[in-house]
C-alpha cells in the first residue's frame, strides 16, 4: 500500500509510470517486474544472511551450511535472475515492430527539434517543429538523428530512449493509445540548453490526426491585422526569413525552426514557454539570456511596439 501511495506520487504527463502507449506499457510492466524481483531477492537473500548469522548463529554442521550457500546464494539467485533476464529479452522483437506507415523524421538541432512528417507514399515531408503529433491505434516510425552533438529522444509515457546521433540514423517506433498532451524531454547531456530541450508529444485519435496534418500542410495564413501586417514587415527587414521559413511567403531559411504554423503548437522556444504575445517579445528580445548559447539573436534593440508587431504576425501563424 505505501509502496502504491509512492508510486502514485510519480504520476503525470512526463512519467514512464503512466504509460499512454503500448511500448510504454511493456516498459511498466517490465519495470514492476524488475522491481518485485529485486525486492524478492533483496529480502529473501539478508533474511537468510541474518538467519544463520543471528538468529541461529552457532550450530550449523557443515553439510547443511553448504545446502545453504549453494542453494540460497548461487541457484536461488541464479534462476530468479534469469528468469528475469528471460522476460526482459522476451520484449525486445517488439522494441524493434515495424512501422504501419507513417514516418516522422526528427533531427535534434542546438536546442530545438526539427520534424518531418512523411505519410506512407510522399515524396515531400509536412515540416514542422518542436512538437511530435502522432495518431493512436497504429505504429509510427520515428527516424532519429543529430546536427552535431549527441542527444536523446525520449517520451516516458510512450516508450523507451533512444539517442539521436550526428551522421547516424536511429530508429524507433511507437504505438500511442491515449489521447492527450505528454511531455518529451532530451535525455543526453548536449550542452548549456540541454535541460532546456523539450517539447510536446500530442496523441490524437486518426481522424483529428489526420485533419491537422492536413492543416499543418497548408501555407501559412497572411497577415490579418495591421498590426500583424506591420509585423510581417518587420520580420522581412529584420531578416527573419533568412533563418525561419513560413511556407506561402517568400521566408524560406532553412536554419531556424519552421514557423509556419507556429501559433498552433503548445509551446515556443522548444517546450520552454508559450506561444502567447508576452512570452514571443520575450523570447524575441531576449533569447540567449532565456536559451543559453542558442543560435538566434536576441532581437533586443527593437523597441517594445515593433516586438508587439512582430509577436501580432507570429501569433496569427495558426
Ligand atoms: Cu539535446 Cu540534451
Amino acid at each position: 500500500m505505501a509502496l502504491m501511495m509512492a508510486l502514485a506520487g510519480c504520476a503525470g504527463r512526463q512519467s514512464a509510470l503512466s504509460p499512454a502507449g503500448e511500448d510504454a506499457s511493456w516498459l511498466h510492466d517490465l519495470w514492476i517486474v524488475m522491481l518485485v524481483g529485486a525486492v524478492i531477492l533483496w529480502t529473501a537473500l539478508n533474511g537468510l544472511f541474518f538467519f544463520v548469522t543471528r538468529v541461529r548463529p552457532n550450530d550449523w554442521p557443515e553439510r547443511h551450511a553448504n545446502r545453504l550457500i549453494i542453494g540460497g546464494g548461487v541457484i536461488f539467485p541464479t534462476v530468479l535472475v534469469g528468469t528475469l533476464l528471460a522476460y526482459g529479452l522476451s520484449m525486445m522483437p517488439h522494441m524493434r515492430a515495424d512501422g504501419d506507415g507513417l514516418v516522422v523524421k526528427v533531427r535534434a538541432e542546438e536546442w530545438w527539434w526539427r520534424v518531418e512528417y512523411w505519410p506512407a507514399g510522399a515524396t515531400a515531408p509536412i515540416v514542422t517543429a518542436n512538437e511530435i503529433r502522432l495518431p493512436t491505434g497504429q505504429r509510427t516510425e520515428l527516424l532519429l538523428d543529430a546536427n552535431k552533438y549527441i542527444h536523446s529522444f525520449w517520451v516516458p509515457a510512450l516508450g523507451g530512449k533512444m539517442d539521436m546521433f550526428p551522421g547516424r540514423e536511429t530508429r524507433m517506433t511507437l504505438r500511442p493509445e491515449t489521447p492527450g498532451v505528454y511531455r518529451g524531454q532530451c535525455a543526453e547531456f548536449c550542452g548549456p540548453s540541454h535541460a532546456l530541450m523539450a517539447f510536446e508529444a500530442v496523441i490524437l485519435t486518426p481522424g483529428d490526426f489526420a485533419a491537422w496534418l492536413e492543416a499543418e500542410a497548408a501555407p501559412a495564413a497572411p497577415p490579418a491585422t495591421p498590426e500583424a501586417q506591420r509585423g510581417q514587415t518587420l520580420f522581412r527587414d529584420e531578416g527573419c526569413g533568412a533563418c525561419h521559413a513560413v511556407r506561402g511567403t517568400e521566408f524560406d531559411g532553412l536554419v531556424g525552426p519552421d514557423l509556419t504554423h507556429l501559433a498552433s503548437r503548445q509551446s515556443l522556444g522548444a517546450g520552454i514557454m508559450e506561444v502567447t504575445r508576452e512570452d514571443l517579445t520575450d523570447w524575441i528580445a531576449h533569447t540567449r539570456d532565456i536559451k543559453p548559447e542558442v543560435a538566434m539573436p536576441a532581437y533586443d534593440w527593437l523597441e517594445a511596439a515593433e516586438l508587439a508587431d512582430l509577436a501580432a504576425y507570429l501569433e496569427g501563424l495558426k
